[in-house]
């Protein structure tokens, strides 16, 4: 078993940017401890997304719940690799224990077992439940050589390639197409968060409650190829691309990885739709925006 749960960030302004996800994203609020500010979807996860108030953005973590045996068998090939692998304990809501496997271009994964979930949320002070994001569909990181990336986390990790395209590798980690992706930037960071949305409807109605607050999307609505989710992103105000999402497409161990000449476009298409326009400048900039930094905590290397 392993599921995509959260991303832990560090920003200036976390109140506010938490309190932003809530008024306008339509995140729910999942408490406050300590200086850092929890949001969470409409499912069962007690939180998606941290913010840690600090002078600096940076990605302290993305985090992964899995079964013991999973656990051990990345902390085992981890330490064979040569890879940092730190035990942790969440403080989080949910609690946990686990590891924290730093990738070889700093990401930073966080595996844990015993993270408690939540009953399904009952309401929310602003917004319907169906227009409340579920979970995180995705995570998608930059990276320098997002294909030596790829085929690190089949490794370690046990992750499978679902498909390569000019642009990105995309991952999964379950049924779920992609859980992750490594663009391949030239450079390593947070490439965007993206929220699973219940459907195109609650995607659609996003869009119009951004707009409602005087927010275009830097990218979108539009149809994607790989794992075929219908999508809008956004460049936070707090610095981060975020999208709405549909679910992603599922696949079994029959899927055949796809290679980049399975996913050209016509010209001057960039997805199914060919509806919107990209700002690409903007976003290249938001997605420079947050790097890794490690904040290990106290706690032993794990023997090889
Ligand atoms: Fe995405």
């Amino acid at each position: 078993m392993m599921k995509l749960r959260s991303i832990e960030l560090a920003l200036p302004g976390a109140a506010q940017a938490h309190q932003w996800m809530i008024d306008i994203w339509g995140c729910a609020d999942g408490g406050q401890q300590d200086g850092t500010y929890y949001l969470r979807g409409s499912g069962t996860f007690p939180y998606l997304v941290s913010f840690s108030e600090n002078a600096e953005r940076f990605v302290r973590s993305t985090t992964f719940v899995c079964s013991a045996e999973r656990l051990d068998a990345i902390a085992r090939v981890a330490a064979a690799k040569g890879l940092n692998a730190r035990a942790v304990t969440s403080n989080d809501p949910g609690g946990g224990e686990g590891i924290v496997v730093e990738l070889a271009e700093g990401e930073l994964l966080r595996f844990l077992v015993g993270a408690t979930e939540v009953a399904p949320l009952a309401s929310h002070p602003r917004y319907a439940l169906r227009d409340v994001p579920v979970k995180l569909t995705h995570v998608v990181f930059n990276s320098a050589d997002a294909e030596a990336t790829g085929l690190l986390v089949e490794d370690v990790l046990g992750f499978r390639v679902s498909d390569r395209t000019k642009g990105m590798v995309f991952v999964r980690c379950n049924e779920a197409h992609h859980s992750t992706a490594f663009a391949r930037a030239g450079f390593a960071s947070l490439n965007h968060i993206a929220f699973e949305m219940e459907d195109l409807d609650a995607v659609m109605r996003g869009i119009g409650r951004m707009r409602d607050h005087s927010f275009a999307p830097a990218w979108g609505p539009g149809r994607h190829g790989p794992g075929d989710n219908v999508y809008a992103y956004y460049i936070a105000p707090f610095g981060p691309v975020i999208e709405y999402s549909t679910p992603v497409n599922k696949v079994d161990d029959s899927y055949p990885t796809g290679v980049p000449d399975d996913w050209t476009w016509p010209e001057n298409r960039i997805d199914q739709w060919g509806i919107s326009d990209k700002d690409f400048a903007g976003l290249r900039t938001a997605e420079e925006a947050f790097r890794f930094r490690r904040e290990w905590e106290s706690a032993p290397i794990l023997p090889a």
